[in-house]
């Protein structure tokens, strides 16, 4: 037994949901409003005691194990949210493997210099003479001493090796210190403190562990304006975000993050009570950081400066953040009136400009319901842009015309919902003076989706569907989860032609959707991850990387020396057959429950909710019904 499956074993799921939500007992399931997202008509939020399994119906439609769950409600990773339903359980976790614990204890070592600095910093702001100007000015700057109490802001004398002395005592070696971007190298050999006379503000990770500092001028005519740790283990600036450690609570009770630019805003921001701020360190938004917001919320707000010329840098940062959000399924109508899977955008990106020549903590010392307003008033992206477009430019000029339509178009159809669809569409047609057919016409590679007035009355219908779920004696599917993963473990490159095979028939890879427990989950997140990095062999990256006993569990199936003489080929067809299977099985499980619900929640039939994930799951076992035809048919070929 695993440890995930020993605390599944160990804790019931329907009792960590209870913790928050109200369940009701329907038949076999369990049934209530959805914690992750607005819920109030319909309970769409089903638990499954039986299989220790969960399922939001509604908006998210999503689900998992007992671990996703306390990944989402809890905003962690999975590594955190196995430590915390071990210790929850009273399940002892094995111990990291050696290479594990080399790298655990570097960055311990680092992160432990830099807590020193903190303090010592911190002290030089509070005692020292020399400190005095600097917490004069941030007092000038309306802080607080709490609030520098809390950020642990600092002062770093104007010396070259005061801090280096100071951490010596303290038995911290220079090799560390430079190691941790506290000592520069000079070039011709030696080392001197890198900051000196400024402001320090430590930048933390959003676990709260020291990764760096940011550093602010006292002296006007210094530069540059702020001095960041380099590059270190510890202080990567585009997988970082100022704040978010302190951010994360509120940005989950929320639902919505602040993306502002200045350090001293998100301060600032932060003891006005606004403490769903954050800020990235001087470069343009990252992928990784959007990723990490996206654990916490989809809903993001980006409060930009009003200047003009930052525009076409901004409209680029932009586009960087809506890549980085999650594209999901929504279905759709082709010109024929056939159902069609489209991609759109998985969250609500919006862009909020401030009063001309003023900062957020400008605005929010001011009149902190004045930074409210700024908020509660973000347009959403789409407008944004085209206003942005359009802003300063002859409109009546057909060329900017088209121009602005190319541009635009493509994020309106990126848009989730089709009525949101058709107000943009009719906005950007006014917005350019031209008829809506004309419109559609600027940007023939896109074609819009005909209005939604039909309703399809397709229904799933199999026979008795509680008598169905009864008779199935034991659940294949983890078991046949695992086998996939085993195989692809053992021989990571498969997965290149597994997910070639997929996509030849039209279906989507291989993806963590594809494994309905945590734990396998991320196994599949690690081999993607040894395929992606090239600094180990793959299988030495999963080794390194993955957990001790789940990776036996998953290898002790197999004779490694024996696996020559299976043919790769056939290896392949297994695997692609074994995952069409289980997403069929996957489908087929869904629509049940489905049933399920409708026929608790409205016995009489009268209203059908949930229609969207009953086509959608019947378009799917369609597809995968005929993929699995075809490739038999290919082979008997
Ligand atoms: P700003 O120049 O707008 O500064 O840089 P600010 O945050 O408003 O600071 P104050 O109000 O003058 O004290 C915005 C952000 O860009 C990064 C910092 O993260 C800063 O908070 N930055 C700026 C740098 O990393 N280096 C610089 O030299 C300047
Ligand atoms: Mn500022």
């Amino acid at each position: 037994m695993t440890v995930t499956d020993e605390i599944k074993a160990r804790l019931n799921l329907e009792d960590i949901v209870a913790e928050t939500v109200k369940l009701r007992r329907s038949g076999r399931s369990m049934t209530g409003f959805c914690p992750f997202h607005p819920n109030t008509h319909t309970p769409a939020f089903v638990v499954f005691p039986d299989t220790g399994t969960w399922r939001c119906f509604g908006q998210c439609n999503e689900g998992g194990d007992i671990f996703k769950y306390i990944m989402k409600r809890e905003g962690m990773d999975f590594s955190q949210a196995l430590k915390y339903l071990a210790e929850r359980a009273g399940v002892q976790l094995a111990p990291p493997t050696p290479e594990m614990e080399r790298t655990r204890h570097i960055s311990d070592r680092l992160e432990n210099a830099l807590e020193l600095a903190v303090q010592f910093f911190h002290s030089q702001l509070l005692e020292s003479p020399a400190g005095r100007s600097a917490l004069d000015y941030l007092h000038k700057r309306d802080l607080k001493d709490a609030t520098l109490e809390q950020f642990g802001f600092g002062y770093a004398p104007d010396s070259w090796d005061s801090l280096q002395k100071h951490l010596i005592a303290r038995g911290i070696d220079p090799q560390a210190q430079i190691e941790c971007g506290l000592l520069t190298e000079r070039e011709g050999g030696g080392y001197y403190d890198r900051f000196r006379n400024r402001i320090m503000i430590p930048i933390r990770t959003m676990e709260g562990k020291m990764a760096g500092f940011g550093a602010r001028i006292l002296n006007p005519q210094d530069q540059p304006k702020f001095l960041n740790s380099p590059q270190t283990i510890l202080f990567d600036k585009g997988r970082l975000l100022f704040g978010l450690d302190r951010a994360r609570k509120a940005i989950r009770l929320q639902d919505q993050a602040v993306i502002v630019e200045g350090y001293l805003d998100v301060v600032a921001l932060h003891q006005a009570g606004f403490a769903n701020a954050v800020s990235p360190m001087g470069t343009a938004l990252t992928e990784d950081q959007m990723r990490l917001l996206k654990k916490f919320t989809r809903r993001i707000v980006l409060a930009l400066d009003a200047d003009a010329a930052g525009e076409k840098a901004t409209l680029r940062g932009l586009e960087v953040a809506r890549e980085a959000m999650d594209h999901g399924e929504e279905i759709g109508f082709d010109v024929r009136g056939l159902l069609r899977h489209e991609k759109r955008l998985q969250a609500d990106l919006r862009v909020t400009t401030l009063p001309e020549g003023m900062d957020p903590d400008e605005v929010v010392n001011r009149d902190p319901a004045e930074w409210q307003g700024i908020v509660d008033r973000a347009t959403p992206l789409v407008i944004h842009v085209m206003e942005s477009l359009a802003r300063s430019k002859d409109v009546t000029d057909p060329r900017v015309k088209n121009e602005i339509a190319a541009a635009v178009l493509p994020l309106i159809e990126d848009v989730p919902g089709t009525v949101e669809r058709d107000a943009y569409r009719q906005r950007l047609a006014r917005l350019l003076r031209v008829g809506e057919e004309a419109l559609l016409s600027m940007h023939p590679a896109r074609q819009a989706s005909l209005p939604s007035g039909r309703r399809v009355t397709n229904q799933p219908n199999p026979q008795s569907p509680r008598q169905v779920l009864r008779a199935g004696t034991t659940d294949p599917t983890p078991e046949m989860e695992r086998h996939v993963l085993a195989w692809l473990i053992s021989n990571p490159p498969l997965l290149y032609r597994v997910d070639r095979n997929l996509r030849q028939t039209d279906l989507p890879r291989l993806s963590g959707q594809d494994f309905g427990q945590s734990d396998l989950q991320q196994a599949f997140f690690v081999l993607n991850t040894a395929l992606e990095q090239d600094e180990l062999d793959p299988q030495e990256y999963i080794a390194a990387n993955l957990d001790a006993s789940l990776l036996t569990d998953l290898t002790k199936f197999f004779d490694f020396n024996n696996q020559d003489k299976i043919n790769e080929d056939d290896l392949v067809v297994d695997v692609f057959r074994t995952v069409i299977r289980l997403r069929n099985k996957r489908c087929k499980d869904a629509l049940l429950q489905l049933r399920y619900l409708q026929e608790d929640e409205h016995p009489e039939g009268s209203t059908v909710p949930f229609q969207n994930q009953v086509l959608e799951n019947l378009q799917m076992i369609k597809k995968l019904e005929s993929a699995l035809r075809l490739d038999s048919q290919k082979r008997k070929l």
